[in-house]
């Protein structure tokens, strides 16, 4: 991390360490889309946060082992598992792995996600159906096996208050509008309801439901928009707080969201976007 503002020339920002803590004890948790980006630091930052995790992917597995082993070397257990997120019967297997793995499941981080991007007049259907199978139909197939494991244990008040956490990475596109990837605005945009909607539903039996939506966060996913000075400048005119932000910002959200100190948030989207959100066009005055 310190490479990449040292050569862009920025201040590096500070992301506090996170301590060893026993805030998700004796939980189980799976991350989708664990090997890189957010997933993988959400894995690590719940790793660290007590939980034993299930770190999903669907290429690189070498990526996957290094997450797991990083997760054992904080004192949890870890296995790691391929999957499809949008694959009903490989996801079907992948909780019936974590649950004969570990005993049950407490949290699902939904993260897996996909871009492709195009004018939309030039969009083919197969770019579209991509991006809805991985960011939407995705986040039902993985949501709905968690919600029957939740159900089906209910709570365990050992660990938890709640009978299970749910969170999705959603984007601040389930709310701004973006030209050239309608594809994927409409999958955060279905992904928010598919949240609140299954936040409301299951609420009563004390599954918690919610969602983050990250910025611009420094990954892979947009690479462009932050690897040379002109593209972070153009960024920065989006970005009320002018800065990139990072993936261990998120870990730490999810840590926190996925415990009880969060059981009171149910339905809600955390935004993590320096603003983003905020109308940036409108700094000036207007
Ligand atoms: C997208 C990124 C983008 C960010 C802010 C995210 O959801 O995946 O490519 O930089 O939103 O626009």
């Amino acid at each position: 991390m310190s490479d990449y503002y040292s050569h862009m020339n920025l201040p590096k920002p500070v992301v506090p360490a996170l301590p060893q803590l026993e805030l998700l004890k004796g939980q189980t948790a799976l991350v989708t889309g664990a090997n890189s980006g957010i997933g993988r630091a959400v894995a690590l930052a719940l790793g660290k946060a007590g939980a034993n995790v299930v770190v999903n992917y669907i290429s690189r597995s070498e990526d996957a082992e290094s997450v797991a082993a990083e997760v054992r070397d904080s004192g949890r257990r870890a296995m790691t598992f391929r999957a499809d997120v949008s694959d009903e019967e490989q996801v079907e297997a992948m909780f019936a792995a974590a649950i004969g793995e570990f005993g049950t499941l407490d949290i699902l981080v939904s993260n897996a996600g996909i871009e492709k991007n195009a004018p939309f007049h030039e969009m083919t259907a197969a770019q579209w159906d991509a991006v809805m199978n991985v960011n939407l139909r995705g986040a039902f197939l993985c949501a709905r096996q968690a919600v029957r494991e939740f159900l089906r244990r209910g709570v365990r008040r050992d660990v938890s208050v709640a009978a299970g956490k749910i969170i999705f990475i959603s984007s601040v596109h389930e709310v701004i509008p973006w030209a050239g990837h309608v594809n994927y605005a409409a999958s955060k945009g279905g992904l928010m309801l598919l949240m609140k909607s299954l936040a409301q539903e299951v609420a009563e039996k004390r599954i918690r439901v919610n969602a983050i939506a990250p910025g611009a966060i420094r990954t892979p996913i947009n690479t462009a928009a932050w690897e040379t000075p002109e593209a972070y400048a153009d960024l920065m005119k989006l970005v009320p707080y002018k800065r990139i932000g990072e993936v261990d910002e998120i870990g730490r959200a999810a840590a926190w969201l996925a415990s009880d100190f969060t059981d009171y948030i149910v339905g809600s989207t955390i935004y993590m976007d320096g603003g983003m959100t905020l109308y940036p066009g409108f700094e000036t005055g207007g």
